[in-house]
């Protein structure tokens, strides 16, 4: 059985079931996903590899040989066509043209199920999905449940990485408006013991760790690479339920009446679905989404219970986030421009500027120094590396406003994962490209030879598509000094 099948033999059906890495129902055989290529704009839908099953990765991989992809809608496997889509903007807007949200890089998230890859929906901050006409889901006072598995490494403190019940205009209509599913550490409204991540449920100009606004120390810190996250609510009653979502059981963190807090008590559900942001549209949040389901009334714990030895069963684990030729930690590499023209230029630094320069056996000592970089052990995600510059040690290339800088590590997240990039196999023939781990959409891309981390047809002028390919190609050697 799938989740689903069990949340239908526990008279909880689910009206929505979403899931880039697998089906949701033992019967269910058709699409998944959809991605679109950025090299001719077509789409084609990823189904599992046969009825129940893991999803077709390896379909994904052949059409996106050598280009990049894009998660364009991730369908709804209940039967209801509660897709979900680029979020469109609301009481803030996302980053991409008129508003609308960033979509998610199909390949940002690889994991592997029972042995077969799949991947994963990875958001960064701007990236959002939305169905505003969803059918079936709860509305307001009505019962629901939902889970959702996601990376316990990948969270942030901004508002909001949320999946579940929100407003059908994008806009905060007030207190009690959504129920969501809530991951992460912010701090603004909620909070748990020790210093997060927490799962919360997002309610509406607030997240909520239990009965009182504010701190509830019954909702652990919860950090498993893989958890499983559970919110149910119905009249006068709801439920915060977490787990490690590649063993053991669930826990109750919380379970009993609506918060006091005016506007909670009956709810005003909306009945509009969200992955990755907030009911507003908020889009600071980052988060990554495996699977995840919402159901009509309120599940039992022991439905739930069965849900998660589903999820266990499914043995979800971590694969190579890297391809392509190997860099060794602790050596010096040079990277050198492929794109015709350009082909005696490096990857430098000027002071704070990264750039490229022409560079070579002849050129001087402090020219080859600023040309080298010592791979590091990715300051954000040991999977993949960071580079220091040889000639100002302590500084690593990282991304701010997705220009490509060179700055002093000064040892928080945010400047850790600015500064963790996914070499992978090129796009245009041998060498690497290099994917931003914070952004997968975006790779060290030379344009006017200022280095940026650019995404293949992006908003910004140097996302420019005509010579992608080959901007974010680099063959990499020995460094020069
Ligand atoms: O409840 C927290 C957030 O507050 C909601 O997600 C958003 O709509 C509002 O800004
Ligand atoms: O480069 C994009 C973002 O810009 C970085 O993650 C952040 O440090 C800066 O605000
Ligand atoms: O960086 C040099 C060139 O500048 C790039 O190849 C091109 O995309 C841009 O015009």
């Amino acid at each position: 059985a799938g989740p689903c099948d069990l949340y239908s033999s526990g008279g909880t059906p689910c009206i929505a079931a979403h899931s880039t890495t697998r089906a949701l129902y033992s019967a269910y055989a058709a699409q998944l996903y959809q991605v679109r290529r950025g090299s001719d704009s077509t789409t084609t839908n990823i189904t599992p590899l046969s009825a129940g099953g893991v999803a077709n990765a390896a379909a994904q991989d052949t059409f996106c040989a050598n280009t990049t992809c894009l998660i364009t809608i991730i369908y709804d496997q209940s039967g209801r066509g509660n897709h979900l889509t680029q979020a469109p903007p609301g009481g803030f807007q996302g980053p991409e043209s008129n508003g609308y949200d960033n979509l998610a890089s199909a390949i940002g998230a690889p994991v592997t199920l029972n042995g077969q890859k799949a991947y994963g929906v990875f958001v960064s901050p701007g990236t959002g999905y939305r169905n505003n006409a969803a059918s079936g889901t709860a509305t307001g006072d009505a019962a629901e449940g939902m889970y959702a598995v996601l990376d316990g490494t990948h969270y942030n403190g901004g508002c909001c990485f949320d999946y579940g019940n929100a407003e059908t205009n994008s806009l905060d209509t007030g207190n009690g408006h959504m129920e969501a599913i809530y991951y992460g550490d912010s701090t603004s409204w909620g909070s748990g013991a020790g210093s997060g991540p927490w799962i919360m449920a997002d309610l509406e100009n607030g997240l909520f760790s239990g009965l009182s606004s504010g701190n509830n120390a019954g909702d652990p810190s919860i950090t498993y690479r893989f958890v499983n996250a559970v919110i149910k609510g119905g009249p006068n009653l709801w439920a915060i339920r977490g787990s490690n979502a590649a063993s053991g059981s669930l826990s109750t963190y919380y379970s009993g009446v609506r918060p006091s807090a005016s506007g909670y008590n009956p709810m005003s559900k909306e009945g509009a679905i969200i992955l990755g942001i907030g009911g507003d549209n908020s889009v600071s949040a980052q988060g990554t989404f495996y699977e995840g389901v919402m159901t009509s009334g309120y599940p039992s714990d022991a439905t739930e219970n069965s849900v998660q030895a589903n999820i266990v069963a499914a043995k979800y684990a971590t694969t190579s986030l890297t391809s392509g030729p190997a860099l060794t930690v602790g050596s010096s590499i040079s990277l050198r421009v492929t794109t015709a023209g350009y082909t005696t230029r490096y990857l430098a630094h000027t002071g704070t500027a990264v750039n490229t320069q022409v560079v070579s056996s002849s050129s001087t000592t402090a020219l080859k120094q600023q040309a080298s970089w010592t791979v590091r052990t990715g300051l954000g995600n040991s999977a993949c590396f960071s580079f220091e510059s040889v000639d100002t040690p302590g500084s690593y290339i990282r991304h701010y406003d997705f220009a490509l800088l060179l700055n002093a590590g000064d040892g928080t997240k945010q400047f850790n994962e600015d500064a963790t990039f996914c070499p992978q196999a090129a796009l245009a023939g041998a060498g690497n490209s290099i994917r931003s781990w914070s952004y997968p959409t975006r790779y060290f891309r030379h344009y006017n030879n200022v280095l940026y981390a650019a995404s293949n047809g992006g908003v910004h002028t140097f996302d420019l598509a005509t010579s992608f390919n080959d901007d974010v190609t680099w063959v990499i050697s020995a460094g020069f000094a």
